[in-house]
């Protein structure tokens, strides 16, 4: 199955992506992820998307068309894939079609996880993460066991540095002028579906299981 997670910043899209790569056991490609990791090992492809992700700004199309055309070549894709983050503009859908084609494969959908702008400051700054295993929490939604701790490995939980509230407002900004057309996009070629992502973090993966199955 070859999907794409769609969704404005705090969404839920990892946290969906976490449960459906656990469910389906098909490959968790975020941009997100893959800019962060480049930071960590400070790559030159880390360094150049620090300059944008500390803004709360997308880092140019041709850099993530990049990557992610390096990733989906890679063996483990080749029964199915989930895109988490991308595309993000309308530039990256069509260089993602076309990297699609020259592989001989489609998109089965597109599953755009909904939820009302004025709940994402709140998602986005209570956010914690495992700096270890990635796990992401959040301090009321999706509080760890013990506070502060993750419930994996015992490491201690981070924010991470875009959740700031200052960065926040730009990452939505942002991305909520990409997102509408980008909606459009795959609405015309009928992959697009909605899911209420406004509910239980398990009651919407149900509705997404629902969807797919
Ligand atoms: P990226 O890492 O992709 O961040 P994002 O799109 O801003 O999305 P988030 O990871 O913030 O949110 P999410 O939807 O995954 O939510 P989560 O599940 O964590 O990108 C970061 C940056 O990299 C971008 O700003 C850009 O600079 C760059 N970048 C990445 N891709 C790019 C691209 N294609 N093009 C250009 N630049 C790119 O959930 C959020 C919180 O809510 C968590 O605390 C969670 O526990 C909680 N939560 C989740 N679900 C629920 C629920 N149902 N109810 C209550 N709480 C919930
Ligand atoms: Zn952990």
């Amino acid at each position: 199955m070859n999907l794409i997670l769609m969704g404005l910043p705090g969404a839920g899209k990892g946290t969906q992506a976490e449960k459906i790569n656990e469910r389906y056991n098909i490959p968790h490609i975020s941009t997100g992820d893959m800019f962060r990791l480049a930071i960590k090992e400070g790559t030159e492809l880390g360094q150049k998307a620090k300059e944008y992700m500390d803004q709360g700004e997308l880092v140019p199309d041709d850099v993530t068309i990049g990557i992610v055309k390096e990733r989906l070549g890679k063996d483990d894709c080749k029964d199915g894939f989930l895109l988490d983050g991308f595309p993000r503009t309308i530039a990256q859908a069509e260089g993602l079609e076309s990297l699609l084609s020259d592989l001989n494969k489609s998109i089965d959908y597109c599953l755009h996880v909904d939820v009302p702008e004025e709940n994402l400051v709140e998602r986005l700054t209570g956010r914690r993460i495992c700096p270890e295993c990635g796990t992401t929490y959040h301090v009321l939604y999706n509080p760890p066991e013990q506070e502060g701790i993750c419930d994996k490995d015992g490491s201690e939980l981070v924010q991470r540095e875009d959740d700031q509230a200052e960065t926040v407002k730009n990452r939505l900004k942002v991305n909520m002028e990409q997102a509408k057309p980008l909606l459009d996009y795959y609405d015309e070629k009928g992959y697009l579906v909605t899911i209420d992502g406004d509910q239980e973090i398990d009651q919407v993966f149900r509705d997404i299981q629902a969807a797919i199955e």
